[in-house]
This record gives C-alpha cells, sequence and structure tokens, in this order.
C-alpha cells in the first residue's frame, strides 16, 4: 500500500459501498454485521477493489438504518463491537484494502445524550443550543418556525413539550431536515465542531482511512433561518426540498459558505495523521461549479458526482457531464470521482429499462465509467446485476415510506435499493446469514440465478465482467493514461472518448456500430469481430 507522491492510492481507486445491514450476517439474527463484512473480506480484494467505505455502524435506534446516530464513538451491538471494528480495519489492511467509514455531522439521533439533555433543559439553556430549537410562529407559537420541508417529507420542524409543565406539545420546535428522529445541529455552536474533531481522531487513531461526509452541504444554514422562497405553482409538499430531485430552488437550508470552513479545519486534522487519509463529501448541489468548492486544495479530496449518476441513457448526456466535471474540478485542481448506484438512489440497471436491456445498459455504462479518470464507486450488489426490488408496503422500512404514506403524494423509500446479498444457494436468505433465517428485508425468490457463487466462473455473469472490467482498468487506465479526455463523439447515438491511448466507446443508440481500429481489451457484451452492438461498450488499445 505504497503510494507515489505523484498520485496518492484515492486519486484512482475504485471504492466498494457496504451496506452493512445488508452485506453479510454473521450472528444469523436476519442484519448484517461487521464480522460478516470481515469474514468476505477476502471476495472483495479478489473482485479486484482499492477501499471499503462502510455505511454508518454506530450505536444507533435505527430509525434511518444508522443514519441517526447515538454515540458517535461506539459500535451498535446489532454491528458488533469496537473490537469487531477494530478486527475488521485490521483484516482489510492485511489484504491490501482501505477502509473508509461514513460520519454524520448534520444531524445526531434523537437518543443521543445531547439530545436528551436538550430536552431535559430550559429554552435558551447552552444544551438547547447545540441544537436548532426556535419559538414557533402564530398564536401560542403553534406554527413552526419558518415553512421548512423535512427531506423524508412533512414539516422539518417538530415541537416538544412545555418545558415548564413537561406536558402538551407546547414548548419550542427544534429543526429537522430528515427524520424527527434526527435533530439538525448547530454548527455555529463552537462546542459543534469540538466535538467532531474529537470523532475525527477516534476513528483516524484507531487506522480508518478516511470519512464519507454525510449531507455534507447541509451542516451551516442560512443564520437567521428565514423562509424559503415558494414560487406560484410550485407544491412544496411534493418533492420541495428533497436532495436529489428539487421543485425550488431557493435553498436557505443547504450549501452556505460558512460549511467550508468546517472542511478547511478537518483538512488540516487529517493531514496531521500518516499515509494518504481522505475526506469524501455527499455534497447534492445545485451545480457543478459548488460542487468543486468541496475539493478545493485546503478541504475535502473527493466529492461524488451526482451528475453522472443522474444522466440519462444519452451518449450527449454522459458526454456533457464528463466535460462539464473535468471543467469545473481543474479549475480547483481536485480529481474526478464517478458513481452510478448507492443506498439512496433506484439501482441503476433498473433505472436503464430494467430486464436484459437495463442490465446490458448498466454494465455498458459501468464499464465506460471505469475508464475515466479519477475514482470509481461501485455499491454492493451492482456487481451481480441486482435490480430494484418491489417491497411490499407492510415490508417497508424507510422513514421516506413511514413519513409519506399516509399522504397526498407517498413516497416508496429506499428499501429496495437495500435488498441483503444473495451469496450462494437456490432460495433465500441465500447464504446471506448462518442459517435458514431470513432477512431483514425478503429477497425475491429469482435470485437463484444471481448469487455470487452462481455467477462466478461464468464469463457471461456481470460478476465476471466486474473482475475482468476492474483488472483491465488496472492494467489499461491507471493514473498513466493521464487525466484529459477527449470527447470523439457524442452523438445522439454514440459516446466515444479517448484517453490516453485507451479509446472507449459507449453505444447508447438502437442499432450496432462500427469500432474504430485497434485491439479490444475489454467490452461490456461478447462481440462479434469489429461490430459493438446497442447498449453496450468497449476499450480499445
Ligand atoms: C444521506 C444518506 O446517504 C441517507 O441514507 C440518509 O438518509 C441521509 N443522508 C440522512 O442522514
Amino acid at each position: 500500500m505504497t503510494d507515489t507522491a505523484a498520485a496518492p492510492w484515492w486519486r484512482h481507486a475504485v471504492t466498494y459501498q457496504v451496506y452493512p445491514r445488508s452485506f453479510a450476517d454473521a450472528n444469523g439474527d436476519g442484519i448484517g454485521d461487521l464480522p460478516g463484512i470481515t469474514s468476505r473480506l477476502p471476495y472483495l480484494r479478489d473482485l479486484g477493489v482499492d477501499a471499503l467505505w462502510i455505511s454508518p455502524f454506530y450505536t444507533s435506534p435505527q430509525k434511518d438504518h444508522g443514519y441517526d446516530v447515538a454515540d458517535y464513538r461506539d459500535v451498535d451491538p446489532l454491528f458488533g463491537s469496537l473490537a469487531d471494528a477494530d478486527a475488521l480495519i485490521a483484516r482489510a489492511h492485511e489484504l491490501g484494502l482501505r477502509l473508509i467509514v461514513d460520519l454524520v455531522p448534520n444531524h445526531t439521533s434523537s437518543e443521543h445524550e445531547w439530545f436528551k439533555a436538550a430536552l431535559a433543559a430550559p429554552p435558551g439553556s447552552p444544551e438547547r443550543a447545540r441544537y436548532l430549537f426556535r419559538d414557533g410562529r402564530g398564536p401560542n407559537g403553534d406554527e413552526p418556525p419558518n415553512n421548512w420541508r423535512s427531506v423524508f417529507g412533512g414539516s422539518a420542524w417538530t415541537r416538544v413539550p412545555d418545558h415548564s409543565t413537561g406536558s402538551g406539545q407546547g414548548g419550542q420546535w427544534y429543526l429537522h431536515l430528515f427524520d424527527s428522529s434526527q435533530p439538525d445541529l448547530d454548527w455555529r455552536n463552537p462546542e459543534v465542531g469540538d466535538m467532531f474533531e474529537d470523532v475525527l481522531r477516534f476513528w483516524l487513531d484507531r487506522g480508518v482511512d478516511g470519512f464519507r461526509i454525510d449531507v455534507a452541504h447541509g451542516l451551516l444554514k442560512e443564520e437567521s433561518l428565514r423562509d424559503q422562497v415558494v414560487p406560484d405553482g410550485v407544491d412544496p409538499s411534493s418533492d420541495a426540498s428533497a436532495m436529489i430531485e428539487r421543485a425550488l430552488t431557493d435553498e436557505p437550508m443547504w450549501d452556505q459558505p460558512e460549511v467550508h470552513d468546517v472542511y478547511r479545519r478537518w483538512r488540516r486534522v487529517l493531514e496531521e495523521y500518516p499515509g494518504d487519509r481522505i475526506l469524501v463529501a455527499e455534497a447534492w448541489t445545485q451545480t457543478a461549479v459548488s460542487l468543486a468548492r468541496y475539493v478545493r486544495p485546503d478541504e475535502m479530496h473527493q466529492a461524488f458526482n451526482f451528475a453522472w449518476l443522474l444522466a440519462p441513457w444519452s451518449a450527449k448526456a454522459f458526454a456533457e457531464v464528463i466535460t462539464g466535471t473535468l471543467e469545473e474540478l481543474s479549475d480547483v485542481k481536485a480529481s474526478p470521482t464517478w458513481v452510478l448506484s448507492n443506498h439512496d438512489v433506484i439501482r441503476h440497471a433498473t433505472r436503464y429499462g430494467g430486464g436484459a436491456l437495463g442490465l446490458a445498459r448498466a454494465r455498458a455504462a459501468t464499464v465506460a465509467m471505469l475508464a475515466l479518470p479519477g475514482s470509481a464507486y461501485v455499491y454492493q450488489g451492482e456487481e451481480l446485476g441486482l435490480e430494484q426490488v418491489e417491497v411490499a408496503p407492510d415490508q417497508r422500512q424507510d422513514p421516506t415510506w413511514l413519513r409519506t404514506r399516509n399522504t397526498a403524494a407517498p413516497e416508496e423509500g429506499r428499501d429496495g435499493c437495500r435488498i441483503p446479498i444473495p451469496w450462494s444457494g437456490t432460495e433465500p436468505p441465500y447464504g446471506f446469514g448462518p442459517g435458514e433465517g431470513q432477512p431483514w428485508l425478503p429477497q425475491p425468490a429469482s435470485w437463484g440465478g444471481l448469487t455470487v457463487a452462481a455467477q462466478t466462473g461464468d464469463p457471461d455473469s456481470t460478476l465476471e465482467l466486474y473482475r475482468r472490467a476492474l483488472d483491465a482498468r488496472r492494467r489499461h487506465a491507471g493514473t498513466d493514461r493521464g487525466d484529459t479526455v477527449e470527447i470523439l463523439d457524442e452523438g445522439h447515438q454514440v459516446l466515444a472518448f479517448r484517453r490516453g491511448g485507451l479509446t472507449v466507446v459507449l453505444n447508447c443508440g438502437e442499432e450496432p456500430v462500427e469500432l474504430p481500429a485497434g485491439e479490444v481489451v475489454l467490452s461490456s457484451e461478447p462481440l462479434d469481430g469489429a461490430t459493438l452492438p446497442a447498449n453496450a461498450s468497449a476499450w480499445l488499445v
């Protein structure tokens, strides 16, 4: 794991996202855990990834499956213990894998000691000042302090009992941009920054290689907490303040300039530690320009490039994202990232149409992505070609569903991309856990052919394609190819680009196309001569 000064590991890494509840269950309780991840590390090494990012496994009431943290310095018993975390870090390093953990600084759980103390203390107290408590508007303060909506639906404010009587709901309101169990911290209070610096050091001391920063664009709000401007005709109760699709562009709750001071401080902390530790931003900002601010030289190292994930199946759209990304990042001298799926979005095989067509497109987009400069993020199960699963309403657990199911605009939620991984066998639980017990979300009966065991050794399988692609990336798409991408064709049918001596063709059209001269070193589908079928991609040297 040595780095050259010119190219630290993260500049070209492929990082595999593990959603711990759904990866591998060692103790048979139906929920994945840290020992389960440790037991499957050889699989990840053999797949050919360089690093793992693990979604939160800290003490949590699991209202948002770990993105509601009650203790940042401990492991939830559901997932194991601190000793299990140490063992996981050590084993990953032994196998040459880096390990990134998730940090959730925008909000705590309502079970965090700080929030419990805030509820017990009176308005105006130092305990309440760690969060965003405000008096309500209107007669008796019965109206929320402003018109902000939660990303998960409904108002972003919840009222607490009157402190003097301890009863009713007549007290102050607190802000939660997500679920009411996730109160937002007040990052203008210095105590908050000091606490998180300690948390960073706690995990850095244990040897983690970096942090994925949850809701990195959310920590600071416009100080006045003014109303969000809602133009006539826009319904703020639909997806008005959702991060991914926005109906509103005025955003006093997101992307405030002061947030960058937080990341400058964190960068200084990381630089005190040996090795190349990194910060990766999850920042759903509105433009590539605003995203680039998070990766200025003294801030974070990387930010997820959601524009790539949001692009429709179109050569022109893909070309525009590549050009736009590289342009904005070169201004701040940062390196790009590419991502197609994660635990919050519909799996890309389904987004691109589902079935055989969606899978072919997903394979083609992934193969093209892995040739681009910078680093790539892969979400568990995409290497098996898994699709989004329709979860029955009574099985859904996502707070988005729970908060909207009885409204005019119910949101199905994200459970469908979080189905436990099928490892082996012909029926659920497909080797997810040690026994026959079923996992926390039901797996489809049709997944027998998609298990790791079933796909291993089958050259046509998506798993073997990922293995070949990651191997080809090391040989043909490394940092020595440089960061410059020359777009050769960005018509509606074909995206073709050259990077160093590597040529990549992605056929987004409906007709086969002829490939340029050269040796094909990777293709998303078997090729017949020099013809690239529709919904396929290839690399040539
Ligand atoms: C983004 C995370 O990826 C998502 O899963 C979570 O629900 C929200 N942040 C709130 O923490």
